[in-house]
């Protein structure tokens, strides 16, 4: 059907193509409406078979807008029309309209039309080649872009117009998109070199921006995916977007500004910049055409994460409520441990770990918190957090891990992890600064490096989880409350710091950050204070392995603290926390109650199962070896007993189906002076069962001073072999 011929026709096919009911040309205008009756006789006539669906509401919509233009308001006159376009529409085989619709879509243009004729006259005549449609807000693109040539956009979205190749059917102005879109920069990407496109366009009343790949939007099966983010575009539509994308981007070539894009955060651009989540901190002095960065993540979920990294609520309230917790170091080293992030990379300092163990609502999770506020949402259960827990995948924290650079990685509660090996995989990939190589469909990625701090929590130590681990290194365990002694008073201080965390966050960091790059002269006197600290620490630490190992952690820490003190104008950051926990951290001194607990298991376990322990007192015929041997040996006397001996591998898997490292809980329950050991300090040997092995000999009079053991009388064997099979304690489970 050739319909384009007739200059009348085209002229009404050019009122509904462009669509807008600003700039369509009033039907009484066309030759055909002004000469007969029917205002939209041409329109009719231009109908034609094959619209797509976009093109066909369109061209619905611009029907009722001539009739308005006509003044038809009559509600027969219109019924009469629009019965008209439905026996016009089903001549051409379109599925059939409800004419109710048909009346609804009248009325909302009619109630559009009455509210926007304040603005009706402006902008009547279509702008010119070359320059921007109708905008309430003009589109953010740099001077000098302009749509290009071939395609007119406006408020109202994006039409190829003029004829030949550009042309839509029949060389009429086509919808291709109905929300304008734009280019407003190129990015290229600050390692690879591959580049990137950023998009905006209309979305709930602001332009709405995203960068994509330059292949995305050069593919048009690719370029659908957007529409998951609101991007308008179908599968339909999609070849004439890239089209249109493809030559706006020739077009303006050279006015497009050109930025580089780094998919992770942190120093970019030679440290002279940051990135603090999606904004660029740089010097107060950047010379004027100092490079913008932008961040672009590399995969799905990376924009997340990195929107984490924010602020909110006020600096002074922050400041003001966080002050009084300075006093108590195990809070201040949190803090600047969290601030330190920026300065391992600046000062070459390996990528420390600082956690905080011990028991339940001892306000582990609020004093992580605390340490994320620094630098964006410190709640983890938020969409965009700054903080995680450890229910993530090694996956997952990877993907943490190459967005999360120069900042904290922040993840709360190893119990919460799938199992400890993920724990000690990430510790490791923390500590190693560098991920695994794997393959992509885009080449060799993703052997990704980070410098970090990883704040954690748990009611045991990362380092308890396994004894493999090489991170024992540098570690810095905090055990028990970081608030101090549990008091209803400190619980009520506690509560508030949370509230005032969860409310104001995301500025010590940035302003630690701005200073930091304000005195890029400085730094290497930095590293020389640096390496004066790790001096006085190493000799400090004299012969401890532990601290000496960790010398140049705790000189980072103290240097971040008197460098944040400064910076933040908070002059408790200077004291340094390490010295006030020295004794603690050296490994002496352990609060937290793990060994005991494991204790418990380990003896309940054996309560309940006393027959699987070796006894040279109970009768021969009530001594039958279990299936999976003996766990151990237990002496049932009438005196009552002395020890409680395991067999070190039954142990640990009685330990490890606890939940407790068994290592790390044998190495304690040794210092703790709970076990009996040979003068060598080896295992105490025991025979059992004619042959002599070396046994984890628990002494019972530790478990009587843990108040474990039932005084006299609960114990095993207190009615001795005299009667067979009394051998087991009261409420014992076993045989079951
Ligand atoms: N030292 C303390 N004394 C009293 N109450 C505390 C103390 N530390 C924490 N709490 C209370 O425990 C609650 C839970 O704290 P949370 O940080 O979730 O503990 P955790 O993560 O260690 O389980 C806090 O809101 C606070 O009321
Ligand atoms: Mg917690």
């Amino acid at each position: 059907m050739v319909t384009n011929a007739n200059g009348s026709v085209n002229g009404s096919a050019r009122s509904w193509a462009r669509g807008p009911r600003r700039d369509a040309a009033p039907a009484a205008a066309e030759p055909a409406g002004s000469a007969t009756a029917c205002p939209v006789a041409g329109t009719l006539a231009a109908l034609r078979a094959g619209l797509d669906p976009g093109e066909l509401s369109q061209y619905v919509r611009a029907f009722v807008e001539q009739l308005l233009d006509a003044g038809v308001e009559n509600e027969v006159e219109r019924d009469g029309y629009l019965t008209q376009l439905l026996g016009a529409m089903q001549q051409h085989g379109y599925p059939r309209l409800r004419k109710a619709d048909l009346r609804d879509m009248f009325a909302r243009a009619a109630r559009d039309r009455q509210s926007a004729t304040g603005t009706q006259t402006q902008d009547s005549v279509g702008p010119a080649a070359g320059s921007w449609g109708a905008f309430a807000e003009p589109p953010p693109v740099a001077a000098g872009v302009v749509p290009p040539a071939g395609w007119h956009v406006s408020e109202d979205g994006v039409f190829q117009v003029g004829g030949g190749a550009g042309g839509g059917r029949g060389g009429e102005p086509l919808l291709v998109c109905p929300v304008p879109v734009v280019i407003t920069g190129r990015l290229i990407d600050a390692e690879g070199g591959q580049e990137s496109i950023a998009l905006a366009w209309p979305r709930d009343g602001r332009w709405k921006p995203k960068v994509v790949g330059r292949a995305v939007v050069a593919n048009k099966s690719k370029i659908v995916d957007l529409a998951a983010d609101g991007f308008p575009v179908t599968c339909e539509t999609s070849g004439k977007v890239v089209r249109y994308l493809a030559d706006f981007e020739a077009e303006n070539i050279d006015r497009i500004p050109r930025e580089t894009v780094s998919p992770a955060l942190g120093w970019v651009d030679d440290t002279r910049s940051f990135l603090w989540g999606v904004e660029q901190l740089r010097p107060a002095l950047a010379e004027s055409g100092a490079a913008v960065v932008l961040f672009q993540g590399a995969e799905a979920g990376d924009e997340q994460v990195a929107r984490g990294f924010h602020a909110h609520g006020e600096w002074e309230d922050w400041r003001t409520g966080v002050l009084p917790f300075l006093e108590l170091p195990k809070i201040r080293l949190i803090l600047t441990a969290s601030l330190a992030a920026p300065l391992l990379g600046v000062l070459g300092v390996p990528n420390p770990i600082v956690e905080l163990c011990g028991e339940t609502s001892g306000g582990k999770t609020v004093a992580l918190r605390g340490a994320t506020s620094c630098w964006g949402n410190p709640d983890e259960r938020a969409q965009d957090a700054a903080m995680s827990t450890w229910d993530t995948t090694r996956v997952g924290a990877e993907r943490m891990l190459a967005v999360i650079n120069n900042l904290p990685l922040v993840l709360d509660d190893t119990r919460r992890a799938r199992d400890s090996t993920l724990v000690n995989q990430i510790v490791y990939d923390v500590v190693a600064g560098r991920g695994r190589t794997r393959g992509s469909p885009k080449g060799l990625q993703g052997v990704g490096t980070w410098s970090t701090v990883l704040l954690s929590s748990g009611e045991v130590s990362v380092n308890d989880q396994n004894e493999k681990g090489g991170a024992r290194a540098r570690v810095v365990s905090l055990w028990g409350s970081p608030f101090g002694a549990v008091t209803g008073e400190t619980g009520e201080r506690v509560k508030a710091l949370n509230r005032t965390v969860l409310a104001h966050y995301g500025h010590a960091g940035p302003r630690f950050v701005r200073f930091i790059l304000d005195r890029r002269g400085e730094w290497p006197t930095w590293k020389e204070r640096l390496e004066a600290v790790v001096r006085e620490y190493t000799q400090r630490a004299g012969n401890n392995a532990i601290l000496n190992r960790m010398a140049d952690t705790f000189a980072v820490f103290a240097l971040a603290g008197e460098l944040a003190a400064e910076a933040l104008e908070i002059p408790a950051l200077a004291r340094r926390p390490v010295d006030e926990l020295w004794g603690e951290l050296s490994g002496e001194v352990r609060e937290g109650d793990v060994p005991t607990r494991a204790l418990r298991c380990a003896y309940d376990w054996a309560v309940s199962r006393p027959k699987n322990f070796f006894s040279p007192c109970r009768h021969e015929s009530d001594r039958e070896q279990p299936h999976d041997g003996w766990a151990g040996r237990w002496d049932a006397t009438t005196s009552g007993w002395a020890f409680l001996a395991y067999m070190p591998h039954k142990l640990a898997k009685v330990l490890e189906e606890g939940g407790f490292d068994s290592g790390a809980t044998v190495r304690s329950w040794k210092d703790k002076g709970w076990l009996q050991t040979a003068p060598a300090g080896t295992h105490q040997q025991h025979r059992v069962e004619g042959a002599q092995v070396r046994l984890v000999t628990i002494l019972r009079t530790a478990l009587d001073l843990l108040g474990m053991t039932v005084p006299s009388g609960g114990g095993l064997c207190q009615r001795p072999d005299a009667a067979g099979g009394a051998t087991t304690p009261s409420g014992s489970r076993d045989g079951m």
